[in-house]
């Protein structure tokens, strides 16, 4: 594998979550395949699991991570071609990502949408110039369509914890306060669609995600019809696709609740908003998996890195 930008780079899910299960239950196996190789890891957004997770799994692997904040730290990157750079950018990504690959055997790159401009959102300008310009590996720690290191975790962690050889997958929309982008809701279904269940969307009026990426998937816009008989309810917010970006108003109360999960098992990749988008009663009982699913950002990040090592 060359780089890891989505979830279609996974060939086999069930061997690769056959893989991490084998990493995480020996996550030193493998400690000298990463000697002397760097990852450099970019940030143009916050994190707190991403940016540790990664870090962790390159550690496991012998590598030695170096991280940089772009958007606070670095030159500002002019992205566009043959633009007359008088403004406010003063290095070109041409530059920016070769420079980088000359001290980094893979470079991880977190790079989050406008949600103002689709077509420009969907170009994914950031990741895809970085996969142009740069020398050596580009694995996706969340662009502006696709999240999928955190799609591989949660795939990792439904095998984990299911009980059902077929179990009911359930992604919820619910309510938050701002306008967030789709590309876990993407990356997730994405997922989804690679594994043996029964997968499910809910998600109110105006708040389809884009089509192509849920294909055939069925669409519930009443939360309790969606949520009989679920295994596992995965929650999330994100904005309008079909308004893009906006937060519209919405009908019902659409917050996870203790009564709405029944038997289920609640996800979420984190930050959550306790009590907007799921009630503490959630969180802090055992139908929670949303502390194991963090642990495994772990191992799912460990398992690309290594692929890629292996590949070298
Ligand atoms: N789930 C996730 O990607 O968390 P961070 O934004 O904190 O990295």
């Amino acid at each position: 594998m060359l780089n890891y930008t989505s979830i279609d780079d996974i060939e086999n899910i069930n061997s690769w979550i056959k893989e991490a299960q084998e990493i995480k239950a020996n996550p030193l196996k493998n400690k000298d395949l990463g000697k002397n190789k760097t990852l450099g890891l970019l940030f143009f957004n916050s994190s707190l699991r991403t940016r540790l997770s990664t870090q962790k799994a390159a550690l496991n692997l012998g590598m030695d991570p170096i991280v940089m904040n772009v958007s606070g730290d670095a030159w500002g990157i002019e992205f566009g071609d043959g633009t007359i750079m008088n403004g406010n950018t003063a290095e070109h990504i041409k530059e920016a990502a070769a420079v980088v690959s000359q001290y980094c055997d893979i470079i991880a790159v977190r790079a989050f949408p406008s949600l103002i401009d689709k077509e420009k959102d969907e170009s994914e300008q950031i990741l895809k110039s970085f996969v142009e310009f740069a020398s050596v590996p580009i694995v996706s720690m969340e662009s502006a369509t696709g999240h999928p290191l955190q799609g591989l975790t949660d795939a990792i962690t439904i095998a984990e914890f299911s009980t059902n050889k077929k179990p009911k997958v359930v992604l919820s929309w619910a309510p938050h306060i701002k306008a967030l982008p789709h590309a876990v809701a993407n990356s997730f279904t994405q997922a989804m669609h690679k594994m043996d269940v029964d997968f499910v969307i809910a998600n109110p009026k105006g708040y389809n995600l884009n089509k192509k990426i849920t294909k055939n998937t069925p669409v519930y816009h009443n939360q309790e019809e969606a949520f009989k008989d679920a295994d596992f309810i995965y929650t999330k917010n994100w904005s309008s696709y079909e308004s893009y970006g906006e937060v519209l108003d919405v009908e019902n109360n659409w917050t996870i609740t203790k009564d709405k999960i029944a038997d289920a098992k609640f996800m979420h990749c984190l930050p959550v908003r306790r009590n907007v988008v799921v009630e503490d009663t959630v969180l802090d009982s055992d139908a929670s998996l949303v502390i194991e699913q963090a642990n495994n950002r772990t191992y799912a990040a460990q398992l690309v890195l290594k692929k890629i090592l292996e590949n070298a």
